[in-house]
């Protein structure tokens, strides 16, 4: 990691817009982006892609630890390569989120993956999008937020984005998944779901997307990580 590169670290729990906030903080500052969601949903995906069990912990972590991706932008549009294949839109269903939520609770596949995701701190800045990029990951970055939103707005959110994708889906079930990933996530023994000591808890349940933009780029320059933006 270099110490220089100033880094934004984004966690929370799922649904709270991290993702789509992330995005457009990098875009607009012209920084790296780390969806460490994303190295956890491919480890998940290269399991099935090779037969090994979701409670298999030292294959997961062999696995981690070697996974093929690569984040190639093809025409403006950023896709997500595992092994040569684009699995953009395989690893973003609720299954794939539930598999994810379990490798992401066995150590062994935590620590191998620890290395890679410090690797994306690269000038001239990182956005780093996550559940323990403030706490275990980027310990010393100088903005930590913890971006949250009620159970219920970040269900009614993901029953919207499911409906525009033309997905069926069901209100209360997805509360339910919330509900049950959320638990996990905050329960596991390790880099369990947590605001960091230091973070700045932002709560987007009465929030638009431009509004949480605005004010994490005050922030950064509050801070004197950014200027002019
Ligand atoms: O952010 P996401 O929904 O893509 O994450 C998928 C799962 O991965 C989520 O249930 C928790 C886990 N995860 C994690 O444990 N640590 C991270 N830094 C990012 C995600």
């Amino acid at each position: 990691m270099n110490d220089r590169v100033p880094i934004l670290t984004i966690d929370g729990p799922g649904g709270a817009g991290k993702g789509t906030i992330s995005c457009l903080v990098a875009e607009r500052l012209g920084w790296h982006l780390l969806d460490s969601g994303a190295l956890y949903r491919l480890t998940a995906q290269a399991a099935i892609n090779h037969d090994v069990a979701v409670d298999d912990e030292v294959s997961l972590a062999r696995l981690a630890e070697q996974l093929d991706v690569a984040f190639p932008i093809d025409g403006g549009r950023p896709r997500t390569m595992l092994e040569g294949d684009d699995v953009g839109q395989v690893i973003r269903t609720e299954e794939a989120g539930e598999r994810a939520s379990q490798v992401a609770a066995l150590p062994l596949v935590r620590q191998a993956l620890l290395q890679r995701q410090r690797d994306f701190c690269q000038a001239p800045g990182l956005v780093a999008d996550g559940r323990d990029m403030g706490t275990v990951v980027f310990p010393d970055a100088p903005l930590k937020i913890f971006l949250t939103a009620s159970a219920d707005e970040r269900a009614r959110r993901r029953y919207l984005q499911l409906q525009e994708a033309g997905v069926n889906a069901s209100l209360p079930s997805l509360l339910k998944e919330i509900q049950a990933r959320d638990a996990r996530d905050m329960q596991r023994s390790v880099a369990p779901l947590k605001p960091a000591d230091d973070a700045i808890t932002l709560d987007t349940t009465r929030l638009s997307i431009p509004e949480v933009v605005d004010r994490l780029t005050e922030l950064l320059a509050q801070r004197g990580l950014v200027s002019g933006v």
